[in-house]
């Protein structure tokens, strides 16, 4: 069932190369709102709870040490539709495979620093939003 909410973060490489600003535009000219922000960095643990779920990839350990490089931008959107319509908006996770004008295509370095995340259920959203914001930041 299509929910109204999703959550992102704009990853390390977007905040050190002085993208988020326009990345947050391109966020809101497609039609989001933003519920809930804040520009703050992940701890090795907290990291490594955030992606639990990928705890198991080969790709892991690079995600964690990646993710805790640098500062991060925590957002939760809402949209109709929000979880699909965003991750059309962001492209593929390999910005060598993302569509032009997605802004992965735009703004992402590579598979690792690839701009953005996006969720990718509305369960996951629901999860990945309250580990950053209690109840009372959503707008
Ligand atoms: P995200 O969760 O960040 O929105 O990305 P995604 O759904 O498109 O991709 P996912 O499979 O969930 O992977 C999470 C992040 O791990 C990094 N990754 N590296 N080296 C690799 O093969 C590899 N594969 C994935 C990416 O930064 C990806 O965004
Ligand atoms: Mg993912």
């Amino acid at each position: 069932m299509a929910t109204n909410r999703t959550f992102t973060m704009l990853k390390p490489d977007a905040t050190a190369a002085g993208n988020t600003g326009k990345i947050i535009d391109r966020i809101i000219e497609a039609g989001f709102s933003i519920k809930a922000m804040k520009w703050t960095q992940l701890s090795k643990a907290e990291a490594e709870s955030f992606y639990s779920v990928h705890s198991e990839r080969p790709f892991y350990g690079e995600l964690v040490e990646y993710m805790t490089s640098g500062p991060i931008v925590a957002i939760i959107l809402e949209k109709d539709d929000a979880v699909a319509s965003f991750r059309e908006l962001i492209g593929a996770t390999n910005p060598a495979d993302a569509a032009p004008g997605t802004i992965r295509a735009d703004f992402a370095e590579s598979i690792s620093a690839n701009a953005v995340h996006g969720s990718d259920s509305d369960e996951n959203a629901a999860i990945e939003g309250r580990f950053y914001f209690s109840e009372r930041e959503e707008a």
